[in-house]
């Protein structure tokens, strides 16, 4: 048996964006070219737990109890790295996590998982990072994982220059009033260009993306006011628009790419249709093919019903609003 030096676990949500996260202004720190804001799902999680030994050679990880490959494996060392340097320890760890999401198909896997391994660096390490300043360490994993270290609401502050501590997230709002999302499951195989590869083609080669910015900085302020009056018209409206014009930034990158499915084409005339019919909901999707519809949660039944003529019962997933990362106690079994 090795010598454990220090051991934590932890659980951390998905969170799926309603502004989003498109590109970084500083690739190496994970800055991100605009602010961003998010939900924190219930139903998607990671469980993640990290064991500090002097006995092990090297940073190992099973993800879902496969064994990691080397060149990912090197962007989970760097990361373990943040968390050692700040604690003053060496060891190099194992790492065993679950996925109760499915892994990179565009349902965010990256950001619980970041959320769930930086949360369990912090505890092991005994660094004591209020959640502040987590998420600026866990945002340097994956930009989305900030995001994940709130429950409700959460807004990510772009921040100023190339100041690290200044890129942080915080909760707005609890989201505890009516808020659903029926995630519509199209393809829960990985795909073909990860979230990093695509923002970064997009930001190099897209003319649209020129514009980007300027859209994310009206659609965030009128998405803080929309939240604050409880208004969830204007805040379906606006994520729907945002999330399609990041997608557009996608079309005209060169080679221009999609992440779009012809089933994802499916379920986003479906919310329109809902919408013709009287039934509230708007659809939001990241880069993958699965589309997510926001709706009022006392209205989830009606619209899982109406898209189930057309999706297999396990493609409708209810979500609620998510909390934040918990500390949890390791199952061996898991
Ligand atoms: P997603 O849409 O799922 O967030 P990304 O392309 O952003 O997709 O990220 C997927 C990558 O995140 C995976 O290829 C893997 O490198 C990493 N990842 C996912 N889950 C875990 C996990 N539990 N622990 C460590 N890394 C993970
Ligand atoms: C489309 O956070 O997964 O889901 O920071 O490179 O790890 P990296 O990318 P990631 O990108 C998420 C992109 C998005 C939009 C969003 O979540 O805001
Ligand atoms: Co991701």
């Amino acid at each position: 048996m090795p010598d454990i030096t220090h051991e934590a676990a932890y659980r951390a949500h998905t969170n799926i964006a309603l502004i989003k996260y498109w590109g970084k202004r500083n690739p190496e720190l994970f800055l991100p070219v605009t602010s961003s804001l998010s939900l924190t799902l219930d139903a998607f999680y990671t469980e993640t737990r990290i064991q500090f030994s002097p006995d092990y050679t090297r940073d190992t990880l099973y993800l879902n109890h496969k064994q990691m490959e080397a060149d990912e494996m090197a962007h989970i060392s760097h990361f373990v790295d943040l968390f050692r340097q700040e604690a003053g320890v060496q060891a190099a760890c194992q790492i065993n996590s679950i996925n109760h999401v499915p892994t990179a198909a565009g349902l965010a896997s990256s950001a619980s998982a970041f959320a769930a391994l930086g949360s369990a660096c912090n505890t092991a390490l005994g660094l004591n990072m209020d959640a502040q300043q987590l998420s600026t360490f866990v945002r340097q994993g994956s930009g989305s994982a900030s995001r994940s270290v709130h429950g409700g609401f959460v807004l990510w502050h772009r921040g100023e220059g190339d100041v690290s501590s200044s890129s942080f997230t915080e909760q707005i709002d609890d989201a505890n009033w009516d808020i659903g999302m029926l995630v519509v499951a199209v393809n829960t195989e990985v795909k073909p260009f990860s979230s990093r590869a695509g923002m970064q083609h997009t930001v190099e080669t897209s003319p649209f993306y020129q514009q980007w910015p300027a859209e994310v900085e009206k659609d965030l302020a009128l998405m803080l006011e929309a939240i604050e009056a409880q208004d969830f018209t204007t805040m379906g409206e606006i994520s729907e628009h945002n999330a399609m014009k990041m997608h557009a930034t996608m079309l005209a990158a060169k080679p221009s790419f999609t992440y779009f499915q012809g089933e994802s084409i499916l379920a986003m005339h479906l919310v329109q249709k809902l919408r013709r019919e009287g039934l509230e909901c708007y659809y939001t999707m990241d880069a993958g093919p699965n589309v997510k519809v926001l709706c009022r949660q006392s209205d989830m039944a009606h619209i899982k019903a109406a898209f189930a003529i057309h999706f297999k019962p396990d493609q409708l997933i209810e979500a609620k609003p998510g909390p934040g990362p918990e500390a949890i106690q390791w199952k061996e079994a898991n």
